[in-house]
């Protein structure tokens, strides 16, 4: 998917979402668990208001596990709201999904209870900036459970809800929002995880940004899966050597750097370079 995102759409994702929140108890925020932070929507509190929220970390199993577990710990005590890593390509957390949400729904099931009221199934909206993975998720929470329920009084029928387990119940069109796309660093992190596609940064200027980036964080990693003896200071250099181990070559025995380029970041949206996070917690 190319995300264009220009004041127009913004707005109108915006709404959209808004009118969405009418029909929802809890928001589930969809975030890329390899860059936590860039691939979310600065405005996201003030767009959901005070709606209670569940963070989820999706490809979870992309990401480096231990500082995975730094930001779940830093969502819990720095957001006050309970986070969760998930795959939502295998399935792996996301049956934890219902009871969290009923977690942070206790106040208002309580209420409900104590008026002699029944219990009814909470409603929830995923959102999250495209390629998150909310369509993957939301087809494995369908699992064949799409429920034809427009009739409900305020739902409009073009609304289709999705029961998940017997106290849940999803929309099955999540919330667009869009990146801090401005921010020239947040634009590099999504290209290097492959968020967003390289038709809209330069894509040597991403490879090279990742090869710098990898040199620092993952060194190790970089040298055994190219098989460098060393790593050389210049990122520049890595790809060059990169380019010469893996025959990225070009007439005459010049190396094609583009090419290198082109595999290196192919390789590492893969998670042919082992599990990779774009961003730590700052403590
Ligand atoms: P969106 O609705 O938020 O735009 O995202 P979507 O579900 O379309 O997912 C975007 C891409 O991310 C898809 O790959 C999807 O398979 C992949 N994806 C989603 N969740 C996970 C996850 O937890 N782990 C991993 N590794 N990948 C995930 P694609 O290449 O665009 O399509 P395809 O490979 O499914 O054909």
């Amino acid at each position: 998917m190319t995300i264009q995102w220009f004041p127009g759409h913004m707005a109108k994702a915006r709404r959209q979402v808004t009118e969405k929140l009418k029909l929802i108890d809890v928001v589930i925020e969809l975030l890329d668990a390899r860059l936590p932070v860039s691939s979310r929507n600065p405005m996201i509190n003030e767009i959901i208001e005070k709606k209670p929220k569940l963070v989820l970390l999706n490809k979870a199993d992309l990401a480096d596990s231990d500082i995975t577990a730094e930001w779940i710990s830093y969502f819990q005590e720095h957001e006050d709201t309970k986070a969760l890593a998930v795959d939502a390509q295998s399935g792996q957390g996301i049956k934890q999904i219902p009871g969290q949400c009923r977690a942070l729904m206790q106040h208002m099931l309580q209420k409900r209870a104590d008026k002699g009221m029944l219990p009814r199934s909470i409603r929830a909206l995923i959102v999250g900036i495209p390629n998150v993975g909310k369509s993957s998720l939301i087809n494995r929470l369908a699992n064949k459970n799409m429920a034809k329920t427009g009739d409900r009084p305020g739902v409009t029928k073009a609304q289709q809800w999705i029961k998940v387990g017997s106290e849940l119940e999803l929309l099955d069109t999540p919330g667009i929002l869009w990146p801090k796309f401005e921010d020239q660093q947040v634009g590099l992190k999504l290209a290097a995880s492959g968020a967003i596609k390289d038709e809209i940064l330069d894509f040597i200027e991403v490879a090279l940004y990742t090869a710098n980036y990898l040199k620092e964080y993952y060194p190790d990693r970089l040298q055994e899966r190219y098989g460098l003896d060393e790593l050389p200071e210049d990122k520049v250099e890595i790809i060059e050597r990169i380019g010469e181990k893996r025959g990225c070559l070009m007439r005459g025995g010049i190396i094609d750097y583009e090419k290198a380029c082109e595999l290196l970041l192919r390789e590492v949206r893969a998670g042919k370079l082992g599990q990779i996070s774009f961003e730590r917690p700052e403590v």
